[in-house]
């Protein structure tokens, strides 16, 4: 017999999207967080530069330009009156943010400061404009200690280091979650009238990123098993400044504070790619100048056959600026480099870093689930997981915080509405026969391989077969080898059979996840036959509005990949050239 819990809501994820969702929730309902981490552990947490919101304190500025560069720095995938919302609301969050505790940096006279970030500018293009609120660089840190002590208040039951499994779907209505309880091996059923799912991104799938080792896409993948398509995943951003060789990120805000990108020569290259926003255009743009550089034998090492590299000097800064404002991009110059950002330029490459596409939702986390956006009753996505289709085919810096707080937000208070008229879910034991099936076929003692060599694959294919630069033969090799993977997976036995806190078990489970989702990804990236923000074709360059201005639905079937495509909604702005 499984242990079978009963609850109105439960959220799976504990970053931004799920603590904000259970906070709005749990005023109305009896709400659990599950999550495979401590709360104040989630990726949120790394998220560095700011929460952008169109506050004004430093310089005029208007959600409707917010808008408008969310839309084109998307490259006019993003859906537009999401984007209004999003920028329209996120004023209002940046100062409930505030009110509940969190210590954003000030300006002279006591206001929230605010900093340039890549691709917001002012009037339409005019020029960067400060709209990054921050807390020095440790804003998702602070975003997520705030949340966590407001949902601890507001009497959210927390289940630490639960690995969701499957969700309860049936009739077209979610009634729970599968789960295994890390600490013991023990199988858990969450009954629940609403589900959401908050667990984040995968940027796990490539071999260099800035994601923890716990973004693993476990949300999206137990979805796409279910028959939930996954929208727009062939758009995969790569944040311009990791730490090279290591990934970890560098925050945009080095530059939004005037850092600035140099080539072996000293050069300031991005005056020859963005005359007007320089290092601050967006991040897509910033990302393949990098690597055009490096290509042109222009890296620091001037040979792009061996690992090379650009530098982003910050020098010029000051070590009091610095120390107020990058204390922990400070410190990781020193821990992973050896160098003082404020004596050496940081030797940095582009790093995976944020998935644009997810599990689809309409603006109040309600999962949709096919072209005719079809609504699947009581089930809730949230976060990078999902896919609201504000960011498109490129997220511009620090809207990813926002998206999180704006849409968690929107999903709790839904949540609250929906569970007063829905009935209590029932289900019993069988529910969890799948991933009981799942388990002990991983656990059965028979000899089988190693995960491991599994996962280096699958993350060097990706890496090198669905980066920056793409073209059909390269992504097609990636879909076969992904298959072929997927198929040595099924062999795949734990080492360790121990019950208590089986790291081996969390680590092939999550790989099964990234698997699924590395197989979505190639594919829709193969069928996507132009260049559009993030996805950037070597075989089809330009963007095509006719035939691509569309979302892509990805279903997983099996060993193979069905697409659909249903329409972007532009009702707002006529799709332009993007020009910076
Ligand atoms: O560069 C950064 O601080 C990252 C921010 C973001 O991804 O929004």
């Amino acid at each position: 017999m499984q242990v079978i819990h009963q609850f109105d809501t439960v959220i799976v994820g504990s970053g931004g999207a799920g603590l904000y969702a259970a906070l709005e929730a749990s005023q109305k309902s009896r709400t659990a967080v599950l999550s495979k981490l401590h709360p104040v552990r989630s990726h949120t947490g790394a998220a560095q530069g700011g929460i952008s919101a169109a506050l004004g304190n430093v310089e005029e500025d208007k959600a409707e330009w917010h808008a408008f560069d969310t839309v084109k720095g998307g490259d006019y995938l993003v859906d537009q009156q999401a984007a209004q919302t999003l920028a329209e609301e996120a004023i209002q969050a940046v100062y409930d943010l505030e009110n509940r505790g969190l210590p954003f940096n000030r300006t002279k006279d006591g206001r929230i400061d605010q900093r340039r970030f890549g691709g917001h500018t002012r009037n339409f293009g005019e020029g960067p404009v400060h709209r990054a609120c921050y807390a020095a660089d440790r804003t998702g840190h602070m975003i997520l200690q705030t949340l966590y002590q407001q949902c601890i208040k507001n009497k959210v039951s927390f289940f630490d280091e639960y690995q969701v499994l499957d969700v309860i779907l049936e009739d077209n209505t979610c009634k729970g979650v599968v789960v295994v309880e890390l600490a013991t091996g023990e199988l858990h059923i969450f009954a629940a009238k609403a589900v959401l799912f908050a667990t984040g991104g995968f940027g796990r799938m490539f071999k260099i990123t800035s994601n923890a080792y716990a973004n693993t896409g476990d949300g999206p993948a137990v979805c796409a098993r279910r028959g939930i398509p996954l929208e727009d995943m062939e758009f995969y951003q790569f944040h311009p400044t990791g730490i090279m060789g290591l990934g970890i990120l560098i925050s945009e805000a080095v530059r939004g504070e005037g850092g600035i990108l140099r080539n072996r020569k000293g050069e300031r290259f991005m005056e020859r790619y963005s005359p007007k926003l320089l290092d601050l255009a967006p991040r897509d743009i910033v990302a393949r100048s990098i690597q055009t550089e490096i290509r042109a034998g222009m890296g620091i090492r001037g040979d792009s056959k061996i690992d090379d590299y650009v530098h982003l000097d910050a020098t010029h800064l000051g070590k009091e600026t610095l120390k107020k404002k990058l204390p922990d991009i400070t410190d990781f110059c020193k821990t992973y480099l050896g160098i003082d950002p404020a004596d050496a330029p940081i030797p940095v490459l582009p790093t995976a870093h944020y998935a644009m596409g997810g599990i689809p939702t309409d603006m109040h986390g309600r999962v949709l689930k096919d072209a005719d956006n079809t609504i699947v009753s009581g089930l809730y996505a949230a976060g990078e997981c999902a896919c609201v289709s504000v960011h498109g085919a490129n997220r511009l810096g620090t809207n990813s915080l926002l998206d999180l707080v704006v849409f968690g937000r929107r999903a709790g208070q839904h949540i609250a509405e929906y569970i007063k008229s829905a009935k209590a879910a029932v289900v019993d034991d069988s529910a969890a026969n799948d991933a009981r099936e799942w388990i002990s076929r991983i656990t059965d003692g028979a000899a089988g391989p190693h995960g491991g060599h599994i996962s280096e694959e699958m993350q060097t294919t990706m890496m090198e077969k669905v980066g920056i630069y793409r073209n059909a033969q390269q992504m097609q090799a990636a879909v076969d080898e992904i298959q072929a993977l997927r198929k040595r997976y099924h062999a795949v036995r734990v080492q360790d059979t121990s019950k208590s806190f089986n790291t081996d078990l969390l680590e092939v489970i999550e790989l099964g996840n990234l698997l699924d989702l590395s197989l979505v990804t190639a594919a829709a990236a193969l069928q996507r036959q132009e260049s559009r923000g993030a996805h950037s074709r070597e075989d089809f360059t330009e963007r095509d509005d006719e035939k691509w201005l569309r979302h892509s639905l990805a279903y997983l079937e099996g060993d193979t990949v069905r697409l659909d495509y249903k329409p972007v909604d532009t009702s707002i702005w006529e799709p332009k050239p993007r020009i910076y």
